[in-house]
């Protein structure tokens, strides 16, 4: 039986997607549960990840400062980037975890440095990359739309 797509919140939808071609960019065989694929058209570089709720495809570009996920490593719908352990949720588009480093969530309200258990506190902002840092601004996901059609995985890309 062919997977379940993600469904995603209307108002995260990539720009461009409305009414743009589908193009298969894999088979499901290519991608079992808990898996993380990049795939790549022209200048776009495209996550898609088999969640415990259905197929998703963001940017394969974290939203914090845009490390590939692809790379990173998927819990349920909880992505992880391989930096500075940031965790986002593919499900909601919204932060899980905030970024080591700090800095403004989507909403622009700012959040502290922290350290995992065992490791050196992080200092706060100080000089003039620390506090590029702090005024990084971690977005939502945008989702482009996904289907599957006869064991391919086809997504809305923008010409
Ligand atoms: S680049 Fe992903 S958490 Fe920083």
């Amino acid at each position: 039986m062919d997977p379940r797509t993600l469904p995603f919140p209307a108002h995260l939808r990539a720009a461009g997607t409305a009414g743009a071609p589908w193009d298969a960019v894999a088979s499901v065989a290519d991608l079992p549960p808990g898996a993380l694929l990049r795939v790549s058209r022209g200048d776009l570089d495209l996550l898609i990840a088999h969640t415990a709720d259905g197929i998703a495809v963001v940017e394969d570009r974290c939203p914090h400062m845009a490390a590939p996920l692809s790379i990173g490593s998927l819990d349920g719908c909880i992505v992880a980037c391989p930096l500075h352990r940031g965790r986002f949720d593919l499900a909601s588009g919204e932060v899980d975890v905030f970024p080591t480093t700090g800095g403004l969530d989507a909403d622009g309200t700012y959040h502290p440095t922290w350290a995992p258990p065992g490791s050196e506190p992080k200092p706060e902002p100080a000089d003039a990359k620390a506090r590029a840092r702090a005024l990084t601004r971690v977005r939502r996901f945008r989702y482009y739309p996904v289907r599957i059609v006869e064991g391919r995985i086809e997504v809305a890309i923008p010409g």
